[in-house]
């Protein structure tokens, strides 16, 4: 039998798509991320996720670190509504402040939006945040950014995905020129024209057409261009990928569209089709089983620990992926680690900068709680049972820092600091064997700025980090590991539970390792 909560919980899953934007620094994120709010009527916040980038916008209660460098240190949510939809954009940060959070954000994703520069291509950055999205067999939407600008053929963009990432493409739509030629879009799905008119795009301007032959093209595109077209389509009939929705939700295919953020142009037909495609949020697995949104019995788990977003009161923010049943202000829930029945208070819910109070959430949102420390990544909470969802991936890091406290006598405050914050995933902490020195490893500089911020300001304690020469961690898994065996350009440490890790200072000393011990396991994550 339906209950009345169980059509409620359908009708609001089926509306929901929660998805992060992975891209390169200046491939347009900030660009899109506001163009894609502005459909959702939401100027106010479209201004406000500009303003983040200039330090002179940040309000009073941002860490202060990012005020100095006016930046946006974790990722927040965003969320709009879109004929009849409700959207959830995970933020990704970029530049200086890529760390291991923003990796853990793609955790909390149904899907991701892979941005790319058209003169770029695929780079750094995309490269290892898809890998995150492919480990995990999300489907991936690709844009393909600046069209407005010379860039790269459009074969030899579909190529690179394929070479680089591994992935095979389906472009929904495909480019007619491109920089000061650019006409537009030829829409496949369609046949219709969409035309680019080289400046802000506040509605689509298309045109119908029978096909690339028709006249209409060819008037519009040029001779030039309209048999370029032509040409590209059918060789993309004859040797591109069929569609198929099944490799697109497993990750396998990726379709392509092509556009210009920065004029409004092909982002609402993006939209309108990734909302077609995307996945619905997700059932997620748990010790027991697999947890159906629609379940009526709410449950969660906590992807990221955001600290002193308010320095008055110290407070942390856990920020949980809602997965199953409904979320009410006030409820009580069981926090499963801890083993201990908690009222989830003072939910926030996070659009850009600003933070209001959620009193009605669902699966697919994402909803901060008021965290006095009880919190760590990965924990679980259910309304009913102790359902444990599965543990988060640690990512490997590739920056590392010798640590020691300038002032010995606080010796037992560094110690509690240093527990504290591994376990909020602000850094991941490995002990060297004999000397149990203490080293630091990171996904991102940022992360060591912040642990020296708050080991100051939350702990009193001045530590000093010396920067070690390894770019590489690997978890290692096998028999008889021996630490003689990482004496050349590595060493072998411990985590955190006691599992070995060899650091590498480059990948031929990795390379060299992997092939003189072939039965012995390299993990990219813990295992
Ligand atoms: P990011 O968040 O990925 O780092 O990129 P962001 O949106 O800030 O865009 C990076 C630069 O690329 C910006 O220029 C932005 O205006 C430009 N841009 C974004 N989309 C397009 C596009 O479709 N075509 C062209 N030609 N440029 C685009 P900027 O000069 O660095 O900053 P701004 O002064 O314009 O803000």
């Amino acid at each position: 039998m339906t209950t009345k909560l169980n059509q409620e919980l359908q009708t609001e899953v089926a509306k929901r798509r929660t998805f992060a934007i992975i891209s390169h620094p200046d491939a347009g994120k900030t660009t899109l991320t506001e163009k894609l709010l502005l459909f959702g009527g939401a100027i106010r916040l479209a201004g406000s996720v500009k303003a983040r980038k200039a330090s002179k916008h940040a309000t009073s209660d941002w860490m202060e670190i990012e005020k100095q460098r006016g930046i946006s240190v974790t990722s927040s949510v965003m969320q709009f509504d879109y004929e009849g939809h409700r959207i959830n954009i995970l933020d990704t940060p970029g530049h200086q402040d890529f760390s291991e959070d923003t990796y853990r954000t793609l955790t909390a994703a149904d899907s991701a939006v892979m941005l790319i520069d058209s003169a770029k291509g695929v780079e750094a950055q995309t490269k290892k945040l898809f890998q995150v999205c492919r480990k995990r067999g999300i489907p991936i939407f690709t844009f393909i950014n600046k069209m407005d600008r010379e860039g790269q053929s459009p074969y030899d963009l579909l190529e690179e995905l394929e070479q680089v990432l591994g992935i095979r493409s389906y472009p929904m739509n495909w480019p007619i020129g491109s920089g000061r030629d650019f006409r537009g879009v030829y829409d496949r799905e369609k046949t219709r024209l969409e035309l680019f008119k080289g400046e802000e795009h506040t509605h689509i301007s298309v045109r119908d057409v029978s096909g690339p032959e028709d006249p209409l093209v060819k008037e519009i595109a040029g001779e030039f261009l309209h048999q370029k077209l032509c040409e590209d389509l059918e060789l993309l009939d004859v040797a591109g990928d069929p569609f198929d929705m099944e490799k697109v939700l497993n990750g396998e295919l990726t379709p392509v569209f092509f556009g210009s953020g920065i004029n409004n142009f092909g982002v609402q037909t993006f939209l309108d089709n990734f909302l077609e495609l995307a996945p619905i949020p997700e059932p997620r697995n748990s010790t027991s089983g697999s947890i159906e949104p629609t379940e009526e019995n709410f449950s969660g788990f906590v992807f990221k620990i955001q600290a002193n977003m308010n320095p008055a009161h110290r407070d942390r923010i856990a920020f949980l992926r809602i997965v199953s049943g409904k979320f009410e202000r006030g409820m009580s829930v069981r926090h499963v680690r801890a083993g201990k029945e908690i009222k989830l208070a003072q939910p926030q819910q996070f659009l850009a900068q600003d933070r209001d109070i959620v009193d009605t959430a669902y699966p697919g949102d994402i909803i901060g709680l008021f965290d006095p420390g009880i919190f760590r990544i990965g924990d679980s909470l259910s309304q009913k049972g102790d359902i444990m969802f599965d543990e988060l991936p640690t990512f490997s890091p590739e920056l590392f820092s010798k640590v020691t406290v300038k002032n010995a006598l606080k010796h037992k405050q560094y110690q509690k600091g240093i527990d504290q914050l591994t376990e909020e995933g602000t850094v991941q902490v490995f002990t060297t064997i004999g000397f149990e020195d203490t080293i630091l490893g990171v996904v991102g500089q940022l992360q060591f700025e912040v642990l020296e911020y708050r080991m100051k300001a939350e702990y009193g304690v001045d530590i000093q980090l010396q920067r070690m020469s390894f770019q590489f961690a690997r978890w290692i898994v096998g028999d008889n590991i021996d630490a003689g065996k990482f004496r050349i350009n590595s060493q072998l440490v411990k985590d955190k539970k006691g599992n070995f890790v060899a650091l590498f200072e480059n990948e031929y000393a990795l390379r060299t390792a992997m092939d003189k011990l072939p039965d012995v396991k390299f993990l990219e994550t813990a295992p």
